[in-house]
């Protein structure tokens, strides 16, 4: 039964939105939408059909009559664009390169915060992205902003990529990093910024659990606090 919760989660790149985000979805059995995911989607999807990432009207176009569903399945969520599993293509130094720019035009933002609110509405869940304190659900029962070092969040790409098997260079790492970071914060529409009312964490010395643990005990407030206004 839904709670009527619903939890935001923003911050900037690797500063571990959507890992804590997943355990406490999980731990809350909340639904996880990685609005990120949508955006590296779409990203996919305009590189494949060479839309140049300026053309926003040609993006926005295609936005319109492209499928982007989040799955959840057993190992985890899958992404997927008109039926094609793109959950790891979605993840490439291609796409990684491109998503903010295609994500900094207004007329495609307003087409996926439309879609985030639908989803939003069904649901008791966990969103976690750039603008979702901020423009997708303002009045969020939970508000969290991430942050941590870029050195730290770019050591964390780092790992990840090893433990992948791909040896990258850290100081590309960091500055692409800087650069989305740079992009997200300065477009005009939905930058990336701290909502007034989130609650910020700096996550640099914080393991996974204790920044997991924190949201999970804002989440039980707000559920005592509506079951309390009923
Ligand atoms: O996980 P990572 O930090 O690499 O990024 P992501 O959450 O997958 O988001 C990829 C990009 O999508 C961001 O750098 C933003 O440009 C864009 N984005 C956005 O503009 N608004 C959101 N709510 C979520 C992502
Ligand atoms: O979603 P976002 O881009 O904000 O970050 P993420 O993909 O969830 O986290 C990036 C990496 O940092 C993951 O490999 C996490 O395991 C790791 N992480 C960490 O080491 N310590 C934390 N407190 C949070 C995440």
């Amino acid at each position: 039964e839904a709670k009527g919760i619903r939890v935001a989660i923003d911050g900037p790149a690797a500063a571990g939105k959507s890992t804590v985000a997943k355990i406490v979805a999980e731990k809350s059995s909340f639904i996880y939408i990685d609005t990120g995911a949508m955006y590296r989607a779409l990203t996919w999807k305009v590189l494949q059909n060479r839309i140049s990432p300026e053309d926003s009207q040609s993006i926005v176009d295609l936005l319109a009559k492209t499928d982007i569903d989040l799955e959840q399945g057993k190992s985890g969520q899958r992404v997927r664009v008109d039926g094609d599993d793109v959950t790891e293509a979605i993840r490439t130094e291609q796409v990684t390169g491109s998503v903010s720019h295609i994500a900094k035009h207004p007329n495609v933002r307003e087409q996926m915060v439309q879609r985030q609110r639908k989803l939003a509405n069904k649901h008791d869940i966990v969103m976690d992205g750039r603008d979702i304190g901020t423009h997708v659900i303002p009045n969020a029962e939970v508000k969290v902003f991430l942050k941590a070092s870029v050195e730290e969040r770019a050591r964390r790409r780092y790992d990840e990529n090893m433990q992948k098997g791909l040896t990258t260079d850290f100081e590309t790492l960091k500055n692409e990093i800087e650069e989305r970071d740079r992009i997200d914060s300065n477009r005009e529409t939905a930058p990336l910024v701290k909502a007034d009312d989130a609650i910020a964490l700096d996550t640099t010395d914080l393991t996974i659990d204790d920044v997991a643990s924190s949201i999970l005990e804002k989440v039980n407030q707000a559920i005592i606090n509506e079951g309390g206004s009923g």
